[in-house]
């Protein structure tokens, strides 16, 4: 039994459906009640509510499993307390293997997350426990958030600028390399960056959704005022805005590119270029 943690988030599902396809069986850890019929939907064996924030809920999760993949609610100001609860709880139970759902380039202290997660990174190498960790670039489906826009106005808007250059990455290859180390022996020790194929700019982006969607679509970059406006008025906590805000400053200077070399190893061939990633979105393709 392998147990992923966030397992209800969109990470989580992207694995659960990678695990269940090797005919695993996945035991899902989930905040909610409803959020256990969507991960049994998509195969998971079991399903238990709890928080990850409780060391009862993250013990009781980790019996009886013998791996877990550990992915952390998303900008969470906890994320070094419920890495550190994980990996104990998966010392006390005796798990086999710990995969740590990471970030590509943890190493930067100017995103805050991402310095968080090389805290946790750290943790286990000080653990004993078995581990492997993957650093995962930023997802393709990100871009999925503005699809309305993009589809409607023909604009796609980021809050940095439209120059940035970044090898986003498709969640389902980083799923299937989750799988990969989950399931197969010899990656035990190991980080591996998983970086997509193609270093681009947004302004490329928006060069091919236009030809994807056979109309002109721009890339527009929307100002830091604009978007900490919008966040705080759809709920979003002051700890994750500042934490975001220092995310896209970073980007805005530096863009967030990696190599994709170690994701196309582990996946046995090349991992997907964003043109195959839309075709796929708009059901022009299938999966692969
Ligand atoms: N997005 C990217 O491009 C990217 C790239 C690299 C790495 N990552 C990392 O991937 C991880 C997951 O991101 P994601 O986008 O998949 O997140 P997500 O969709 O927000 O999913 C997080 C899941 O965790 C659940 N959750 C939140 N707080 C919890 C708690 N206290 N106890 C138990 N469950 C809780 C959420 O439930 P609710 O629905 O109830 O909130 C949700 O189901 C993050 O650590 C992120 O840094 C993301």
């Amino acid at each position: 039994m392998i147990l992923v943690t966030g397992a209800a988030g969109k990470t989580g599902q992207a694995v659960i459906k990678a695990l269940v396809a090797r005919r695993q069986p996945v035991r899902a850890l989930v905040r909610r009640d409803e959020q256990t019929q969507i991960v049994k939907s998509l195969g998971a064996k079991e399903a238990i509510v709890g928080d990850m924030r409780d060391a009862t809920t993250l013990r009781r999760a980790a019996q009886g499993v013998h791996a877990i993949y550990h992915i952390c609610p998303n900008v969470s100001p906890e994320e070094i307390r419920i890495g550190k609860t994980a990996i104990a709880a998966a010392r006390e139970a005796g798990v086999e293997r710990f995969v740590f759902h990471s970030v590509m380039h943890p190493q930067t202290e100017a995103m805050t997350h991402h310095w968080n997660k090389l805290r946790v990174e750290e943790a286990l190498f000080e653990s004993g426990v078995a581990y492997t960790i993957l650093q995962p670039s930023s997802y393709m489906q990100n871009v999925l958030g503005g699809w309305k826009a993009i589809v409607e106005r023909g604009v796609y808007t980021v809050p940095y600028t439209v120059e940035a250059r970044m090898s986003m990455v498709d969640l389902d290859d980083v799923a299937q390399a989750a799988a990969v180390v989950l399931t197969e022996p010899g990656h035990l020790g190991a980080t591996y960056e998983l970086a997509g194929p193609e270093v681009l700019t947004q302004t490329q982006i928006a060069e091919i959704l236009s030809k994807h969607l056979k109309r002109p679509v721009r890339a527009e970059q929307k100002t830091i005022e604009a978007w900490t406006l919008q966040a705080r008025a759809s709920g979003m906590g002051e700890y994750q805005i500042e934490t975001l805000l220092k995310m896209f400053r970073y980007y805005d200077r530096n863009g967030f590119w990696g190599n994709p070399h170690t994701l196309a190893s582990l996946l046995g061939r090349e991992p997907t270029k964003f043109e195959r990633f839309i075709k796929r979105t708009m059901g022009q393709v299938t999966n692969g």
